[in-house]
């Protein structure tokens, strides 16, 4: 059943011409409003493909940024700017251009959790979903710096047996999942399958049944035999496991000290600023138009390779 404040976001996204855009992490109430949820990466590629005059991204700023630069006539809102990411502050613009004077000849591949200036110094994107593929299309007489998630990175060189040099950034949210956590919660159900993002520690990692970004989580959870998950990551992802997969069971994973865990900029969005946000059409995100140029090049180098 709708509430009053989501009936004031569909009637301002109707006079708008908007869309809404909201990952897996958004609030319940924001993802049953969205016109689509999932991961970043196929944010990306609805951002890309949405013919609204505007997109009121319901993520964090990196997120909507990344929209901004694929469409840079559309009007791109978030619905507030507060919303960041503790990757995409790991990694200044300038510590990454000194470093790019010192190693020539080096790849960069940055995770698409960094910032527009960020991106613009970069050779190609990636995501959590595509990490693998975009490495492995780099070719293997070239060094690569993966940056700005080292436990993503990590990942990425086991799957692919690639050796690369890791920017050291990590999301403050996903490497507070610890080992004893999670083995404490397996013991209490023996017969769950743990599902883990990759940003997770190495040894949070070792344990998961499954490892992939938060789209695949759905397929995965929904195509295996299992019927109890124990899901290692932000607690935003259960809704829409537990909407799109209703006979199954879904635990947050816990952290040491509590049952769930939450990207406290990830919930700094809310109905009321969404509604806010359509009606005045601010907070609008804004790339200056050299930045957006060179960060666009590496975001279609990604899009390109197809989802
Ligand atoms: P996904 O692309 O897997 O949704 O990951 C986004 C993210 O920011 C994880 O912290």
């Amino acid at each position: 059943m709708s509430t009053v404040l989501q009936e004031q976001v569909r009637e301002w996204k109707h006079r708008r011409n908007a869309v809404i855009l909201a990952h897996n992490y958004q609030v319940p109430e924001i993802q049953d409003v969205a016109d689509f949820v999932g991961d970043s990466l196929g944010l990306s590629y609805k951002a890309r493909e949405t013919a609204a005059d505007v997109i009121l991204f319901c993520g964090v700023h990196f997120m909507a940024e990344t929209a901004k630069i694929i469409n840079p006539g559309k009007t791109v809102l978030l619905p507030d700017l507060e919303a960041g990411c503790s990757l995409a502050n790991s990694c200044d613009a300038s510590a990454l251009a000194e470093w790019k004077a010192k190693h020539s000849g080096v790849v960069v591949v940055s995770y698409i959790n960094s910032t527009a200036a960020v991106k613009a110094l970069s050779d190609i994107i990636c995501t959590s979903g595509n990490a693998v593929k975009v490495v492995r299309s780099i070719p293997a007489d070239k060094q690569i710096l993966f940056c700005p998630d080292e436990n993503l990175g990590q990942w990425v060189m086991e799957q692919t047996g690639r050796k690369m040099l890791l920017w050291p950034g990590v999301c403050h949210i996903h490497v507070k999942f610890t080992h004893e956590s999670i083995t404490r919660l397996r013991q209490q159900h023996p017969a769950a399958k743990i599902v883990a993002h990759p940003e997770c520690l190495p040894i949070v990692r070792a344990m998961a049944d499954e490892v992939c970004s938060t789209e695949k989580m759905i397929a995965y959870c929904r195509q295996s035999a299992a019927t109890e998950f124990i899901i290692v990551t932000e607690s935003g992802m259960l809704h829409r496991l537990r909407k799109e997969i209703p006979g199954k069971t879904f635990i947050a994973g816990p952290t040491d000290t509590c049952s769930c865990n939450e990207c406290e900029y990830m919930k700094k969005n809310t109905l009321e600023k969404c509604v806010a946000a359509l009606e005045h059409l601010a907070p609008e995100i804004t790339v200056p138009e050299d930045v957006r140029r060179r960060a666009l090049i590496p975001i279609e180098r990604m899009l390109a390779l197809g989802q």
